[in-house]
This record gives C-alpha cells, structure tokens and sequence, in this order.
C-alpha cells in the first residue's frame, strides 16, 4: 500500500512485513544502516544477523537529545553514510523520532524508514513525518516534519512487548476514537487490553485501522496547520505531566484526555456521560486517569507548550464521542480543571 500526502515524498507501506526480507529493501540503496532500540536487540538479536549495519540505542525517553544524535551522527561520517543510504529507526516512538530526526537534518536530509516495535509508534509515533528530539524537561522542543520513506510492520517483535506497552499504545488508538471515529470507540467498549494482547490478528487490524485514520489527517493537514492540530487531544497536560512525572506517553495522555474532557463539558457541550464513558475506557484498556502532581508546577510546563497565545492556549476539545475541535482556553480555566484531577488538589 502507498499512502500518498502532500508533500515531497510518499510513504512506503509494507503490512505483514518480515524483518527477513529487509534487503529487498536494503538493495535499492548503497547502504542500510540500523538504529534498534537495545531491549529490541536484546529479545531479537538474531533478527539482525546479516541484516546490515546495526547501531545499538538505549529504549528509553533519555535517547531523544541533540548529544544522542550528534553521536549517532558521527557514527554516520565514519560509516559514510551519504545521501543514498539509508537509515532505518527498529524500535518504539524513541527510536522513531530520534531516527527521523536525525536522518532529515544528516546531510540536509537522507532516506529513512521504520519498523515500530511498540504499539504506540504502529499506530501513531511511526506515522505522520513528525521526528525530534528533548531539550531539558521540554518535550519535542526541537525537530522536523519529514515523511518516511518506509513503514515496515512485522509483527514478531509484538512478542516480546511488555503488557504495560500494549496498554500505553491503546491510549492513542482510544484517542483516535475520541476525536475523529465514535464507531472505532463502540468497538474498543466490546473488549479490552486483554483481547488484543491475545489476538494477534485484532491488534493487527486495530494498527491499520489507526494508520489509515492519521494517513487521512496527515494527508489534509501535512504541516499543523489546521486539522492536524486534533491529533494532540490530551496532549497538552500530557506532555507537561509525561517528563515531570517520568510518565509513559500513552499513560500521560491518558490523564490528559480526562481533562480535556472534562474542559470540554463547559466549554463545547461533551456529556458528562461521555466523560464517564471515556473515563471508564481508559480504565479497561490498564490507562490511568489521575495523577499524583502539583498543579502550579504542571501549569508551568503547559505554559512551554508550543501551543501557548498569551495567557492562553489552543486546546482540543471534544463537542461529543468522535466530534473535536479546536478551542482558545484561558489557563486560569485548565488550572480549575487539572486540580480536580491531579491527587492532593488542595496545591
Ligand atoms: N512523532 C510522533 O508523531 C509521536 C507520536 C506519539 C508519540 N511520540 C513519541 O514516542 C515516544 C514514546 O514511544 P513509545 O511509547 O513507543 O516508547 P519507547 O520507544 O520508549 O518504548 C517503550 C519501551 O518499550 C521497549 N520496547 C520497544 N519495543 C519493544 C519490543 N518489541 N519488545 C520489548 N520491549 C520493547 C523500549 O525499549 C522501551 O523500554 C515519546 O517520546 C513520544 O513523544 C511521537
């Protein structure tokens, strides 16, 4: 399948892919170089046998910095590593945003795809050309928006995929219900993290069903302008409690959704039932939904947020199960609502 968006490049689909055939892929280029996240590598090193150049990353948020990629980029010179290789990020968002961010700004940009391994990057982190790095408790701060050229689904490494992974990737698949698609959030209220965990071939179907929904975005709304912007429903206090608290993504945006669901009974007409029923679907899929932090402290990252206008902010907010929209909110109204949700709400 190719997924065709609005810019320069189309992007390469490859379902049920095998990670055995990677030189099908490695062949239209002078070199395929490997940047596997090392939990990745250690559950499946033997995948990577005669595979090509690997270069080994730590799993974890504390990859995503400008120093992570300069070394990555110095080990790049010494390979040399030109325009017509090409990079391929094997791991979770990490390893997908490091990556990306990395071979667009290498030589003013070099071809490079993804194999996710987590749920999160199969259904939302691999996909939509956004790549970047951390700076201090900031997340995202730096990067760019450069589509892949490949997005290669072999669903073997699934296996080794911790439970807790499985939940946090579910937290963007219920997201996508949330904003766009109120029949995919009727289909996630009929089961649980459990099914999916089991069944292979429903978490298959539920990725592709969550590709096509960002593809379709993405395709409008490339750059952020616009449409694009939903995406980042339970985002905002997402971001700002996920490093502050040391918070998985999935799980951060989980208590952000909660709480802009609950801005949206105020501010664009959500039922409280909604909220009840987004509450209790988070739940079921092993998500929280509140969180141990002080409210002035979490105000202060939001006010980092890339979103901010003044005293302001542009929120995604929710008009009913499957209807956003886009909303100017005061900071002096999410701090009324993040106190009712963050435990010890007396800060
Ligand atoms: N660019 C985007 O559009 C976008 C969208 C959403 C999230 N993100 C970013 O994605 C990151 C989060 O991604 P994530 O949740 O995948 O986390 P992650 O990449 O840190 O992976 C989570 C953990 O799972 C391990 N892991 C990965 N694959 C595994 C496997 N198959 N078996 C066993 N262990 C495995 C990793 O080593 C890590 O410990 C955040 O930095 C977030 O900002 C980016």
């Amino acid at each position: 399948m190719i997924i065709k968006v609005k810019t320069s490049k189309k992007t390469k689909v490859l379902f049920n892919f095998s990670f055995r055939s990677i030189s099908k892929v490695s062949r239209k280029y002078n070199q395929m170089i490997l940047i596997v996240d090392s939990n990745v590598y250690e559950y499946h090193t033997q995948a990577f046998d005669n595979a090509g150049t690997v270069i080994v990353v730590n799993g974890s948020e504390e990859s995503k910095t400008l120093e992570k990629s300069q070394e990555i980029i110095e080990q790049l010179l010494h390979l040399g590593a030109d325009k017509n290789s090409i990079l391929i990020g094997v791991g979770g968002g990490v390893i997908s945003d490091l990556t990306g961010f990395v071979a667009s700004i290498y030589k003013r940009g070099i071809p490079f795809g993804f194999v996710p391994t987590t749920v999160l990057a199969a259904v939302d982190a691999a996909i939509g050309g956004k790549n970047g790095v951390n700076t201090g408790t900031i997340k995202n701060t730096i990067g760019t928006i450069c589509q892949p050229d490949w997005l290669l689904y072999d669903y073997q490494f699934f296996k080794s995929l911790p439970r807790e992974e499985f939940a946090n990737g579910f937290a963007e698949v219920i997201k996508y219900g949330c904003i766009c698609d109120s029949e995919l959030f009727d289909y996630l209220e009929k089961y649980d993290l459990e099914y999916f965990v089991k069944s292979p071939v429903a978490l298959q179907m539920i990725i592709q069903k969550c590709l096509m929904i960002k593809a379709k975005i993405i395709s409008k709304d490339p750059n952020d302008f616009s449409i694009r912007k939903t995406l980042n429903f339970g985002h905002t206090v997402g971001h700002a409690i996920e490093k502050d608290l040391e918070l998985k993504h999935g799980y951060a945006v989980s208590i952000g959704m909660v709480v802009a669901s609950q801005l949206s009974t105020t501010k664009t007409g959500l039922q409280k039932d909604d909220v009840t029923r987004i509450s209790k679907l988070l739940q079921k899929y092993e998500l929280p939904v509140t969180a141990e932090a002080e409210t002035n402290a979490v105000m202060a990252l939001i006010a980092n947020d890339k979103k901010k206008k003044g005293e302001s902010i542009d929120f995604i907010l929710l008009q009913s199960i499957g209807e956003s929209e886009i909303k100017t909110i005061s900071f002096t109204d999410i701090k009324k609502d993040l106190k009712k949700l963050l435990d010890g709400s007396n800060n």
